[in-house]
């Protein structure tokens, strides 16, 4: 029991995520928008972290670069202990693939797909055996009520049950962080619901999760919520 404990402290302050005075703009032939003016944040492991602010505040804009999608101008971020300034595009894609796990509002899920096969797809890029991914998907699909939908193609599924598809998806790597870009912001009340809770479940796999939104009800899931608000983070009372 108390070694059981030790460990869940210890990795409660392993730092998954850390940025450092991160700036970006948009640069215009007339204008050039300052998004992000030294944005600050550090993320242990375990934690579900909630990112509110305003449209347009630059909430897609830094999870792009948390996401390795995009470039930041100037500061520090590393992840998993991996400075990602001098990364090649190769080598961000890798860490991408094992690292990271991403859902969207839109879901982005491959139409000419089953619920399995998008599922595994992550897995199949990194070129694992399809015994293993096979295990790995029924275990999701059990987890996330799919498993009848196996077979299913994305249209042939209701929004929640897509939704739900883009989150087994995002974990079939066992990845250090999820992050979600409005998780729930093509869902009505009760499938947004459902999906706080399933998050809210990767609690018990010590599962990093950094979630934007404007979805105040994600106060129920979360360990800390921050606001991003004139191109910097503040940390809400
Ligand atoms: N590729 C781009 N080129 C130029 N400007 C951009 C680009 N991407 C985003 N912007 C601008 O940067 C600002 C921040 O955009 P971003 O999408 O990060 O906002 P957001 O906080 O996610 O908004 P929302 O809540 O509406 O999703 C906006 O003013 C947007 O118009
Ligand atoms: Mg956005």
């Amino acid at each position: 029991m108390n070694s059981i404990s030790t460990k869940t402290m210890n990795q409660k302050e392993e730092i998954i995520l850390q940025l450092t005075g991160i700036e970006k703009s948009y640069k215009t032939y007339s204008e050039t928008l300052h998004v992000l003016r030294g944005v600050d944040l550090t993320i242990h492991r375990g934690e579900i972290v909630s990112i509110m602010g305003p449209s347009g505040s630059g909430k897609s804009t830094l999870l792009n670069i948390i996401g390795l999608l995009d470039t930041y101008d100037s500061g520090m971020y590393s992840i998993a202990g991996i400075d990602t300034t001098n990364l090649t595009r190769k080598q961000k894609q890798q860490i991408r693939l094992q690292k990271i796990g991403f859902v969207f509002q839109t879901f982005n899920l491959i139409q000419t797909l089953t619920v399995q096969q998008n599922i595994e797809l992550p897995m199949n890029l990194l070129r694992k055996s399809q015994e293993n991914q096979h295990k790995r998907s029924s275990e999701l699909m059990a987890e996330f009520g799919l498993t009848t939908k196996k077979k299913k193609f994305p249209y042939q599924l209701s929004i929640g049950e897509q939704q739900r598809v883009s989150i087994a998806r995002a974990l079939v790597n066992n990845p250090v962080i999820i992050l979600c870009d409005e998780p729930t912001g093509n869902l009505d009340e009760e499938n947004a619901q459902t999906i706080l809770n399933h998050l809210s479940n990767l609690k018990r796999f010590n599962t990093t999760i950094l979630i934007v939104t404007h979805n105040p009800s994600i106060k129920q899931i979360t360990d800390r919520n921050f606001i991003l608000s004139h191109g910097k983070i503040e940390q809400q009372a």
